[in-house]
Protein backbone atom coordinates (compact mmCIF):
# COMPACT_ATOMS: atom_id res chain seq x y z
CA UNK A 1 0.00 0.00 0.00
CA UNK A 2 0.92 3.48 -0.72
CA UNK A 3 3.29 5.72 1.75
CA UNK A 4 2.68 9.32 1.77
CA UNK A 5 5.86 11.97 2.40
CA UNK A 6 4.74 15.20 3.49
CA UNK A 7 6.52 18.34 4.09
CA UNK A 8 5.41 19.77 7.98
CA UNK A 9 6.25 23.65 7.88
CA UNK A 10 6.68 26.11 11.03
CA UNK A 11 5.33 29.50 11.75
CA UNK A 12 5.91 32.61 12.59
CA UNK A 13 3.04 35.00 14.12
CA UNK A 14 3.74 38.75 13.02
CA UNK A 15 2.02 39.66 15.55
CA UNK A 16 -0.19 38.46 18.89
CA UNK A 17 -2.73 40.23 20.43
CA UNK A 18 -4.08 38.57 23.65
CA UNK A 19 -7.50 39.61 24.49
CA UNK A 20 -9.21 38.77 27.69
CA UNK A 21 -10.23 35.42 29.06
CA UNK A 22 -13.54 33.37 27.82
CA UNK A 23 -15.38 31.16 30.03
CA UNK A 24 -13.66 28.20 28.69
CA UNK A 25 -10.34 29.94 29.66
CA UNK A 26 -8.99 30.03 26.38
CA UNK A 27 -8.03 33.90 25.64
CA UNK A 28 -8.98 35.33 22.41
CA UNK A 29 -6.49 36.51 20.32
CA UNK A 30 -5.67 38.39 17.02
CA UNK A 31 -2.79 37.50 14.82
CA UNK A 32 -1.33 37.04 11.50
CA UNK A 33 0.20 33.28 10.77
CA UNK A 34 3.06 32.65 8.29
CA UNK A 35 4.19 29.54 6.90
CA UNK A 36 7.62 29.98 6.70
CA UNK A 37 10.51 27.90 4.67
CA UNK A 38 11.30 25.62 7.90
CA UNK A 39 9.58 22.37 7.51
CA UNK A 40 9.76 18.93 9.39
CA UNK A 41 9.26 16.00 7.29
CA UNK A 42 6.84 12.91 7.78
CA UNK A 43 5.93 9.86 6.54
CA UNK A 44 2.82 7.95 7.33
CA UNK A 45 1.76 4.58 5.97
CA UNK A 46 -0.47 1.70 6.95
CA UNK A 47 0.72 -0.53 9.28
CA UNK A 48 -0.42 -3.78 11.94
CA UNK A 49 -0.49 -1.48 14.82
CA UNK A 50 0.02 2.07 15.54
CA UNK A 51 3.83 3.59 15.41
CA UNK A 52 5.85 6.34 15.90
CA UNK A 53 9.33 7.18 15.32
CA UNK A 54 11.11 11.25 16.21
CA UNK A 55 14.17 11.84 15.49
CA UNK A 56 14.29 13.98 18.27
CA UNK A 57 15.01 13.10 21.38
CA UNK A 58 13.36 15.75 23.69
CA UNK A 59 9.71 15.25 21.69
CA UNK A 60 7.71 12.38 23.06
CA UNK A 61 7.19 9.41 20.32
CA UNK A 62 4.18 8.01 21.99
CA UNK A 63 0.61 8.99 22.68
CA UNK A 64 1.59 12.72 24.20
CA UNK A 65 2.59 13.36 20.66
CA UNK A 66 0.29 15.97 18.72
CA UNK A 67 0.54 14.00 15.56
CA UNK A 68 -0.01 10.50 17.31
CA UNK A 69 -3.30 12.05 18.82
CA UNK A 70 -4.15 13.92 15.29
CA UNK A 71 -4.30 9.82 14.36
CA UNK A 72 -6.11 8.70 17.61
CA UNK A 73 -8.46 11.53 16.55
CA UNK A 74 -9.46 10.57 13.21
CA UNK A 75 -9.79 6.57 14.33
CA UNK A 76 -12.23 7.81 16.53
CA UNK A 77 -14.18 9.34 14.80
CA UNK A 78 -13.18 8.44 11.01
CA UNK A 79 -12.32 5.12 11.77
CA UNK A 80 -8.65 5.29 9.80
CA UNK A 81 -6.67 1.90 10.38
CA UNK A 82 -3.41 2.27 12.16
CA UNK A 83 -0.48 3.59 10.47
CA UNK A 84 3.35 4.28 11.49
CA UNK A 85 4.29 7.84 11.55
CA UNK A 86 7.86 9.00 10.93
CA UNK A 87 9.25 12.54 11.94
CA UNK A 88 12.08 14.08 10.58
CA UNK A 89 12.37 17.07 13.22
CA UNK A 90 14.19 20.01 12.15
CA UNK A 91 11.65 22.87 13.76
CA UNK A 92 12.34 23.11 17.56
CA UNK A 93 9.46 22.25 20.18
CA UNK A 94 8.84 24.91 22.64
CA UNK A 95 9.52 27.75 20.29
CA UNK A 96 6.60 29.21 19.41
CA UNK A 97 6.93 28.04 15.91
CA UNK A 98 3.84 26.04 15.90
CA UNK A 99 5.88 22.31 15.14
CA UNK A 100 3.68 20.18 16.96
CA UNK A 101 0.61 21.93 15.62
CA UNK A 102 1.93 21.12 12.23
CA UNK A 103 2.84 17.95 12.74
CA UNK A 104 -0.77 17.28 13.76
CA UNK A 105 -2.40 19.18 10.70
CA UNK A 106 -0.01 17.37 8.16
CA UNK A 107 -1.01 13.92 9.82
CA UNK A 108 -4.55 15.05 9.50
CA UNK A 109 -3.88 15.66 6.01
CA UNK A 110 -1.82 12.70 5.30
CA UNK A 111 -4.97 10.29 6.42
CA UNK A 112 -7.52 11.67 3.93
CA UNK A 113 -5.00 10.86 1.48
CA UNK A 114 -4.02 7.69 2.62
CA UNK A 115 -7.33 6.41 3.34
CA UNK A 116 -9.40 8.77 0.42
CA UNK A 117 -11.52 9.72 3.70
CA UNK A 118 -15.01 11.52 2.87
CA UNK A 119 -14.52 14.43 5.14
CA UNK A 120 -15.53 18.10 4.32
CA UNK A 121 -12.52 20.90 5.18
CA UNK A 122 -15.10 22.07 8.23
CA UNK A 123 -15.03 18.46 9.94
CA UNK A 124 -11.11 18.31 9.42
CA UNK A 125 -10.96 22.06 10.98
CA UNK A 126 -13.09 20.91 13.81
CA UNK A 127 -10.71 18.11 14.47
CA UNK A 128 -7.81 20.50 14.18
CA UNK A 129 -9.22 22.38 16.58
CA UNK A 130 -9.86 19.96 19.06
CA UNK A 131 -5.68 19.07 18.45
CA UNK A 132 -5.01 22.80 19.42
CA UNK A 133 -5.78 26.38 18.73
CA UNK A 134 -3.05 26.60 15.96
CA UNK A 135 -3.66 23.36 14.25
CA UNK A 136 -6.26 24.99 11.97
CA UNK A 137 -4.15 27.11 10.53
CA UNK A 138 -1.48 24.34 9.07
CA UNK A 139 -4.33 22.87 7.17
CA UNK A 140 -4.61 26.48 5.26
CA UNK A 141 -0.97 27.49 5.31
CA UNK A 142 0.60 30.41 3.56
CA UNK A 143 -0.57 33.75 5.37
CA UNK A 144 -3.68 34.06 7.04
CA UNK A 145 -5.71 36.52 9.92
CA UNK A 146 -6.69 34.77 12.84
CA UNK A 147 -9.59 35.42 15.50
CA UNK A 148 -11.31 33.30 18.64
CA UNK A 149 -8.64 30.97 19.10
CA UNK A 150 -6.75 31.48 16.06
CA UNK A 151 -9.26 29.25 14.21
CA UNK A 152 -11.82 31.52 12.24
CA UNK A 153 -9.50 31.69 9.44
CA UNK A 154 -9.21 34.31 6.14
CA UNK A 155 -6.16 33.53 3.82
CA UNK A 156 -4.40 36.87 3.00
CA UNK A 157 -3.44 37.06 -0.77
CA UNK A 158 0.85 37.33 -0.98
CA UNK A 159 2.95 37.45 2.06
CA UNK A 160 5.86 39.94 2.98
CA UNK A 161 8.77 39.39 1.32
CA UNK A 162 11.33 40.47 4.25
CA UNK A 163 14.28 38.21 4.64
CA UNK A 164 14.09 36.76 8.21
CA UNK A 165 16.48 35.74 10.90
CA UNK A 166 15.21 32.71 13.77
CA UNK A 167 17.20 33.36 16.59
CA UNK A 168 16.79 29.99 19.11
CA UNK A 169 17.04 31.46 22.89
CA UNK A 170 17.70 27.38 23.81
CA UNK A 171 15.13 27.06 26.47
CA UNK A 172 11.37 26.39 25.37
CA UNK A 173 8.26 28.42 26.97
CA UNK A 174 5.45 26.61 27.85
CA UNK A 175 2.60 27.97 26.36
CA UNK A 176 0.19 27.79 29.02
CA UNK A 177 2.72 29.05 31.41
CA UNK A 178 2.86 32.36 29.00
CA UNK A 179 -0.81 32.57 29.13
CA UNK A 180 -0.85 32.50 32.92
CA UNK A 181 1.46 34.64 33.83
CA UNK A 182 0.05 37.32 31.54
CA UNK A 183 -3.40 36.57 32.93
CA UNK A 184 -1.46 37.23 36.70
CA UNK A 185 0.21 40.32 34.90
CA UNK A 186 -3.21 42.10 33.88
CA UNK A 187 -4.64 40.71 37.47
CA UNK A 188 -2.61 42.71 39.56
CA UNK A 189 -2.73 45.31 37.03
CA UNK A 190 0.53 45.49 35.57
CA UNK A 191 -0.49 45.42 32.14
CA UNK A 192 -4.26 46.46 30.82
CA UNK A 193 -5.84 44.75 27.85
CA UNK A 194 -4.80 46.68 24.41
CA UNK A 195 -7.39 46.87 21.89
CA UNK A 196 -7.73 44.27 18.62
CA UNK A 197 -6.57 46.61 15.43
CA UNK A 198 -8.85 44.71 12.60
CA UNK A 199 -7.74 42.78 9.72
CA UNK A 200 -7.49 45.87 7.44
CA UNK A 201 -4.88 47.81 9.77
CA UNK A 202 -3.07 44.73 9.72
CA UNK A 203 -3.01 43.69 6.38
CA UNK A 204 -2.01 47.67 5.53
CA UNK A 205 1.43 47.32 8.05
CA UNK A 206 2.07 43.58 6.15
CA UNK A 207 2.01 45.42 2.60
CA UNK A 208 4.93 48.42 3.54
CA UNK A 209 7.99 47.86 2.27
CA UNK A 210 9.80 48.73 5.77
CA UNK A 211 9.37 45.71 8.41
CA UNK A 212 9.62 48.42 11.18
CA UNK A 213 6.07 49.20 10.31
CA UNK A 214 5.21 45.99 12.46
CA UNK A 215 6.02 48.06 15.86
CA UNK A 216 2.64 49.60 15.02
CA UNK A 217 1.46 45.82 15.77
CA UNK A 218 2.55 44.18 19.51
CA UNK A 219 3.45 40.36 20.82
CA UNK A 220 1.34 40.37 23.70
CA UNK A 221 2.76 37.46 25.47
CA UNK A 222 6.50 39.14 24.82
CA UNK A 223 6.50 40.61 28.28
CA UNK A 224 5.50 37.04 30.07
CA UNK A 225 7.90 35.00 27.81
CA UNK A 226 11.22 37.60 28.61
CA UNK A 227 9.62 37.64 32.52
CA UNK A 228 9.91 33.41 32.59
CA UNK A 229 12.94 33.05 30.87
CA UNK A 230 15.43 36.29 30.77
CA UNK A 231 17.43 34.65 27.93
CA UNK A 232 14.39 34.75 25.17
CA UNK A 233 14.81 38.86 26.01
CA UNK A 234 18.54 38.47 25.35
CA UNK A 235 17.93 37.04 22.25
CA UNK A 236 15.52 40.02 21.37
CA UNK A 237 18.42 42.20 22.54
CA UNK A 238 21.14 40.65 20.83
CA UNK A 239 19.17 40.30 17.54
CA UNK A 240 18.79 44.58 17.96
CA UNK A 241 22.18 45.09 18.47
CA UNK A 242 22.82 43.11 15.26
CA UNK A 243 21.47 45.67 13.75
CA UNK A 244 18.06 43.90 12.75
CA UNK A 245 15.30 47.01 12.02
CA UNK A 246 12.31 44.67 13.38
CA UNK A 247 12.45 42.17 16.17
CA UNK A 248 9.90 39.82 17.90
CA UNK A 249 9.14 37.19 19.51
CA UNK A 250 6.68 34.41 17.75
CA UNK A 251 3.59 32.60 19.41
CA UNK A 252 4.28 32.18 22.74
CA UNK A 253 8.25 32.01 22.43
CA UNK A 254 10.76 31.23 23.06
CA UNK A 255 11.92 32.03 19.00
CA UNK A 256 12.89 35.71 18.26
CA UNK A 257 12.21 36.75 14.54
CA UNK A 258 14.12 39.23 12.96
CA UNK A 259 13.20 40.95 9.68
CA UNK A 260 15.32 42.61 7.09
CA UNK A 261 15.10 44.92 4.15
CA UNK A 262 17.16 42.75 2.35
CA UNK A 263 19.58 39.68 1.95
CA UNK A 264 22.66 41.58 2.48
CA UNK A 265 21.71 43.11 5.92
CA UNK A 266 20.14 39.50 6.93
CA UNK A 267 23.10 37.54 5.99
CA UNK A 268 25.70 40.09 8.01
CA UNK A 269 23.35 39.87 11.14
CA UNK A 270 22.96 36.21 10.89
CA UNK A 271 27.16 35.51 10.81
CA UNK A 272 27.03 38.30 13.94
CA UNK A 273 24.26 36.22 16.06
CA UNK A 274 25.72 32.72 14.76
CA UNK A 275 28.87 33.69 16.70
CA UNK A 276 26.64 33.20 20.17
CA UNK A 277 23.14 31.62 19.30
CA UNK A 278 22.05 28.78 16.90
CA UNK A 279 20.32 31.04 14.49
CA UNK A 280 19.07 30.52 10.69
CA UNK A 281 18.05 32.14 7.79
CA UNK A 282 14.29 31.95 6.63
CA UNK A 283 11.94 32.96 4.51
CA UNK A 284 7.83 33.41 4.39
CA UNK A 285 5.86 31.06 1.69
CA UNK A 286 2.76 32.04 -0.04
CA UNK A 287 0.41 29.61 -0.57
O1 LIG B 1 -4.65 25.27 22.10
P1 LIG B 1 -3.32 24.99 22.72
O2 LIG B 1 -3.17 23.55 23.09
O3 LIG B 1 -2.17 25.50 21.93
O4 LIG B 1 -3.31 25.80 24.06
C1 LIG B 1 -2.44 25.53 25.12
C2 LIG B 1 -2.83 26.37 26.32
O5 LIG B 1 -2.51 27.74 26.07
C3 LIG B 1 -4.31 26.37 26.64
O6 LIG B 1 -4.65 25.29 27.48
C4 LIG B 1 -4.48 27.70 27.35
O7 LIG B 1 -4.02 27.63 28.68
C5 LIG B 1 -3.51 28.60 26.59
N1 LIG B 1 -4.17 29.32 25.50
C6 LIG B 1 -5.03 30.36 25.79
N2 LIG B 1 -5.67 31.02 24.77
C7 LIG B 1 -5.44 30.68 23.47
C8 LIG B 1 -4.56 29.63 23.17
C9 LIG B 1 -3.95 28.97 24.20
O8 LIG B 1 -5.25 30.69 26.95
N3 LIG B 1 -6.05 31.37 22.51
Amino acid sequence: MKRIEIASPAKINWFLHVGPQRDDGFHEIETIFQEIDLSDHISVEPAPEVSLVCSAPDVPADERNLAWRAWSLAHGLWRVPPVRIVIEKRIPAGGGLGGGSSNAATVLKALVRLFELDVTHEELAGAALELGSDVPFFLLGGCAYGRGRGEQLEGLDGSPRWPLLLIFPGVPVSTPAAFRHLAGLRASGVLGIEDFRGREMARRVLTSRDPRELNQLRNDLERSAFELAPEVAAAARAAMQAGAPMVRMSGSGSTIWAAFTGVQDRDRALLELQASYHAVAASPVSR
